[in-house]
């Protein structure tokens, strides 16, 4: 069975989407079958991986309100990697969707049949805390929470573990694994510093990751090529830090489940 890994903020601009692109990216590379959901409306994983989300007739939209079958809406991007995209048009279900009888356990339900066929499911998130959040949490076992190097992230993350601890455990009656996972990082300023020390020494050692995404412009590069960074850097022939960076933090998430 699969492992489900949500990276959410409600705070955007922190990394999520980037992180998604390149772990799924990275993952399907070391052989493992993975599945990326875009549960974010404005469809930035396609957009990152070079597809325009409009040109998506199925997507997540149509899964959950079973107007497709989860089959239909998967699209193969490569060996080991597929997407079910996302577009504009899950703002027009919001409203079917909270009308359902248990609108959080919607992307649940519907990844269930597939499961067994993924090593991975990784699920990008809008950002806030509203029911495509919620969906995707529902979905998970483990929860990563990107955090800019700002303080503003931080909120970000006391929110989602609050609604985690005191809403959904006791739902769901299941434990989820939360993580920091600290990105922007820039060891030429303070802020940078000042952030990763101070949540580690406020939330625990245990709850930050080791590894860590350092600002990187390459990063950004390959995002506007329509790339992820590793097929980026192969055509360029270089190994940025960026690199180096998602791949460490894919080792750190692999020993994670291992130690689950
Ligand atoms: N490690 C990084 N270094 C530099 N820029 C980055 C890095 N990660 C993401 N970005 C850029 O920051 C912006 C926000 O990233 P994104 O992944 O879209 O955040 P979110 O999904 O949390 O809104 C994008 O323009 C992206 O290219
Ligand atoms: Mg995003």
């Amino acid at each position: 069975m699969g492992t489900s890994i949500m990276f959410g903020n409600s705070k955007g601009g922190v990394g999520k989407t980037t992180c998604c692109v390149n772990v799924a990216d990275i993952l399907a590379s070391r052989g493992k079958k993975v599945l990326l959901v875009d549960m974010d409306p404005q469809g930035h994983c396609s957009m990152s991986l070079g597809k325009n989300p409009l040109d998506f007739f199925n997507t997540v939209a149509e899964v959950l309100t079973r107007k497709a079958r989860v089959e239909e809406a998967i699209v193969n991007l490569g060996p080991n990697f597929d997407l079910i995209p996302s577009n504009i048009g899950m703002f027009d279900i919001e409203d079917e969707l909270r009308r359902a009888i248990t609108p959080y356990f919607l992307l649940d339900l519907a990844l269930r049949p597939i499961k067994a066929r993924y090593d991975f499911i990784i699920i990008d998130t809008p950002p806030n805390v509203g029911t495509f959040v919620l969906n995707g949490i529902i979905a998970s076992e483990i929860i990563i929470v990107p955090i800019d190097s700002s303080f503003l992230g931080v909120e970000g993350f006391v929110r989602l573990k609050n609604i985690i601890t005191n809403d959904i455990e006791p739902a769901t009656k299941r434990s989820f694994l939360v993580r920091i996972l600290i990105t922007m990082f820039d060891s030429r300023t303070r802020m940078s510093k000042d952030v990763r020390e101070d949540v580690a020494s406020t939330f625990g050692e245990d709850i930050v990751l080791s590894s860590f995404i350092n600002r990187n412009t390459d990063v950004q590069r390959a995002i506007a090529q329509g790339f992820p960074l590793r097929v980026y850097a192969d055509e360029e022939r270089k190994h940025p830090q960026g690199l180096v960076d998602y791949e460490a933090l894919v080792d750190e998430l692999l020993g994670l489940i291992e130690f689950r």
